[in-house]
């Protein structure tokens, strides 16, 4: 039987467990479930909701609530984020709490109705240092965006130090022990769930570190996961590290260089293009074979890669699977400030180094260059063509501003 459970005076947990998930979002394994984390604050002027549960477990949701208040004592709901796994219980609390008002960020105000499919909800927006009174409780907002959506926040209980950092700091990890001193080790969970979801969005990690700095938090309360009671600067500062670009490899740039190949033509393309960049003293190349990189370390390596360039046969009239596999983990990438160019040996049609460039595009990386194609066997000419390539590539890479053709 789920209870609701104390965090401190007047502050309570009235989230739900979820123990049968096994993939969330798609994208990522829950071996052990995850919950739907929700608070209720009391205070002497009313009640404060912060964020729901996901549809289905709004029964467990309410329950938990009912055992704390009556609807009509409820005179706020603040929404850190939207998404269903947080909002799906909101447009049946709103009914059956209709004098309270939601509090969003800006952002979130064209997605509520679209998100809820409910009409006429009264909310107010809140931004960086606003805050609620409430009886005898502060809860300061903090403008947190893209951790992971546009219109995510976090907010601040002066009173008991606490921070509500939306998914940021979350886990898929279920254990109905709920406090991070209390539960197993769930350290895998937090860094997969970082991995995942926030690492595309650094640059806004730091952002929102910047804000928690200026905070004295002794807890966290985020919307997955533990409660990190215990130690939670250590948590911080792991979020810190992770997001940080270290100055590496003497402050060089790195060009990793990806290809697949049938017949060794495109392999010898690279070559000839890691031969160019070799001879730029800014810059370290890589040449990676595709079809032999476990995707963790591909993340790892265009992580860190200033320049990407990509070499694809054409089978079929398309890349060969390794490419698209390649390209699909870069949607866990940050990727602003990354240059990308496509190469390929083709033997008929030639497709692929295009639909390559044009995805590559999509992602938001900069593709300066056509993408170059060689027909079979590369000659002595299409090998200097691609040596040039490797070339131009480099002093992209090293701040040479060209044209972007779209
Ligand atoms: Fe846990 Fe982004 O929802």
């Amino acid at each position: 039987m789920q209870q609701a459970l104390r965090i401190e005076k007047d502050l309570y947990y009235i989230g739900a467990f979820d123990e049968d998930i096994r993939t969330f979002d798609i994208i990522m394994k829950t071996a052990n479930g995850t919950t739907y984390n929700a608070y209720l604050l009391k205070t002497k002027e009313g009640v404060i909701i912060l964020d729901t549960v996901k549809e289905e477990f709004q029964d467990i949701f309410f329950e938990k609530l009912e055992s704390l208040c009556r609807y009509d004592q409820i005179k706020y709901i603040v929404m850190h984020h939207l998404e269903p796994d947080h909002g799906g219980a909101l447009p049946e609390l709103v009914k059956r709490a209709p004098e309270a008002k939601i509090l969003i960020s800006p952002m979130a105000q064209p997605m509520l109705k679209a998100i809820t499919n409910t009409e006429g909800m009264e909310f107010e927006t809140v931004w960086t240092n606003k805050e609620l009174i409430l009886g005898d409780y502060t809860l300061r907002f903090l403008s947190t965006p893209n951790l992971h959506w546009p219109e995510t926040m976090s907010s601040y209980l002066v009173e008991h130090k606490v921070l509500f950092s939306g998914d940021v700091f979350g886990s898929h990890y279920l254990d109905a022990r709920v406090f991070n001193d209390l539960v197993g080790d769930f350290d895998y969970a937090f860094k997969y769930y970082y991995d995942h979801i926030m690492r595309p969005f650094k640059d806004d990690v730091l952002k929102a570190l910047a804000l928690y700095d200026q905070l004295q938090i002794q807890k966290i309360a985020p919307l997955h996961g533990p409660i990190l009671r215990k130690d939670a600067s250590a948590y911080i500062e792991r979020y810190r590290r992770w997001s940080t670009k270290e100055p590496k490899h003497l402050g060089k740039r790195i060009v990793s260089i990806f290809y697949v190949t049938s017949y060794k033509n495109t392999k010898k393309m690279a070559e000839a293009i890691y031969d160019a960049l070799e001879t730029k003293e800014e810059i370290i190349a890589n040449i990676y074979d595709a079809t032999a990189l476990e995707e963790a370390n591909m993340l790892n390596i265009l992580e860190e890669s200033s320049g990407i360039l990509v070499g694809t046969p054409t089978i079929n009239g398309d890349a060969p699977k390794p490419i698209w596999d390649l390209l699909s983990c870069m949607m866990l990438l940050q990727k602003r400030g990354k240059s990308a160019a496509v190469f390929g040996s083709y033997g008929w049609s030639g497709e692929a180094p295009m639909m390559v460039h044009s995805r590559l595009r999509d992602l938001k990386l900069r593709t300066p260059l056509e993408p170059l194609k060689v027909q079979l066997i590369p000659e002595k000419s299409e090998l200097l063509d691609c040596y040039n390539f490797g070339i131009e590539f480099g002093d992209i890479v090293n701040g040479k501003m060209v044209e972007i053709t779209l």
